[in-house]
């Protein structure tokens, strides 16, 4: 595929819409992750760090994420809580759930907001790649994943960040179109 039609044609696949009894095979998540692998960062810290979660194990997960939904100290959401069952249908739809974290920075020339950036691209490659394999990803964030409780539960190191959750699967559903504003908007020119 054509690196220009990737970008253009790549989009954000509703895990909703995500078919749950098609397992993604292994090599292919591991082609993935690879892909990931070669984002840049400044001083090759290669922050970026993943938890890929399968089967059973994205339980856990999901338990992690409906626990934030409540204070904390408080219990989490009791087994019919509305809450509860609106992000476990939604989260345990998609065969495939990757957490998505930037490691601390090393050292004080490395700022965190570097960090941050190379795992923006290393998603954005593992986005494409899944793309130009026929599956659909989706960079979900909110509240969720910035909840220390989360953190904990993915074994972050201090200084670590979660940044959000990769959904992946094939799609069931057409593929969505794309909205963008002219990037000439947002643009300048200065030549002289
Ligand atoms: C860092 C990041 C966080 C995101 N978090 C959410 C989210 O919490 N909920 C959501 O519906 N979409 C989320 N998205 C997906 C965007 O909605 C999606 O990328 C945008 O609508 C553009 O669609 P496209 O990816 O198909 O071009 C996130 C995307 C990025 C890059």
């Amino acid at each position: 595929m054509d690196v220009f039609d990737a970008i253009r044609g790549r989009r954000s696949v509703r895990p909703e819409t995500m078919d749950p009894d098609r397992p993604v095979p292994r090599d292919l998540i591991e082609s993935l992750l690879e892909a990931a692998n070669w984002a840049p960062s400044h001083g090759l810290t290669e922050p970026w760090r993943f938890v890929v979660f399968e089967g059973e194990a994205r339980k856990a997960l999901v338990e992690a994420a409906v626990s934030t939904l409540t204070d904390p100290g408080e219990p989490a959401p009791a087994p019919l809580d509305p809450r509860r069952l609106k992000m476990e249908q939604k989260m345990l739809v998609p065969p495939v759930i990757i957490s998505i974290s930037s490691a601390a920075p090393p050292n004080p020339k490395i700022l965190e907001h570097e960090q941050i950036a190379s795992v923006a691209i290393a998603v954005q490659n593992l986005h494409l790649a899944a793309f130009a394999s026929g599956l659909g990803g989706f960079w979900t964030s909110g509240k969720k994943a910035f909840d220390p409780r989360v953190a904990r539960f993915l074994g972050l190191e201090p200084g670590a960040r979660c940044l959000g959750f990769f959904y992946l699967g094939y799609p069931t559903a057409p593929w969505p179109e794309g909205v963008r504003g002219a990037w000439q908007d947002k643009v300048q020119w200065r030549s002289r």
